[in-house]
C-alpha cells in the first residue's frame, strides 16, 4: 500500500480511538479522506433503515447532495446496499442505473460496512477523474470501513 493510504489509516485509527462523539469521528474521516487523496472529491456515509429498505445520508464531505434518502436497489449507493457489495465504476456516463449529484463527478467507488457480519452503512466517495481507483483503493478503503464498524 502507497505511503499516504499507510499514514492515514494511522491517522484514522487515531481517531477512531479520539475520546469525542461518533458524528464528529465520521464527520473528521469524510474530511481528512477528501482533503488529503487528490482523487477523492466528495465522500459521505449512508446508513441503512433495514426495515424500509432505504438509505440515509448522516455526514459528508464536499458539495451538498440532493441524494440524502436512497431506496436500496436506486444508482450505485441502492444497488450496493442491495447486494452488499462493493461497487466500483469507472465511468458514470456508462451507468443506466445512476443517481446524479454532480456534472463533475466521473466515477464513483461504494464500500459496504458490516457490523456483526449485518450490513449497516457504506462508504461512498466520488471522483472527478475517470478510472482513478486502483486495487490499493479499495484495500484501504476496506479497512477504513472495518475501523468505522467498530465505533458504530
Ligand atoms: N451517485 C450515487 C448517489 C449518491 S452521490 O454520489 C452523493 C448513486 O448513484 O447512488
Amino acid at each position: 500500500m502507497n505511503r499516504l493510504f499507510e499514514k492515514l489509516l494511522s491517522d484514522i485509527l487515531n481517531i477512531c480511538r479520539s475520546n469525542t462523539v461518533k458524528d464528529k469521528k465520521l464527520d473528521s474521516i469524510c474530511k481528512i479522506l477528501m482533503d488529503k487523496v487528490p482523487h477523492y472529491d466528495w465522500v459521505g456515509f449512508y446508513f441503512a433503515r433495514v426495515e424500509e429498505k432505504m438509505l440515509i445520508l448522516e455526514t459528508f464531505a464536499g458539495e451538498p447532495t440532493e441524494h440524502i434518502k436512497i431506496h436500496y436497489g436506486n444508482g450505485i449507493c441502492g444497488q450496493s446496499a442491495e447486494t452488499e457489495k462493493m461497487f466500483v465504476i469507472d465511468d458514470i456516463s456508462k451507468e443506466t442505473n445512476y443517481l446524479c449529484c454532480s456534472i463533475n463527478v466521473k466515477s464513483e467507488i461504494v464500500i459496504p460496512i458490516f457490523k456483526n457480519n449485518k450490513f449497516i452503512a457504506e462508504l461512498d466517495i466520488d471522483s472527478y477523474s475517470i478510472a482513478p481507483f486502483t486495487d490499493d483503493d479499495k484495500i484501504f478503503l476496506e479497512i477504513v470501513c472495518e475501523y468505522v464498524a467498530k465505533i458504530l
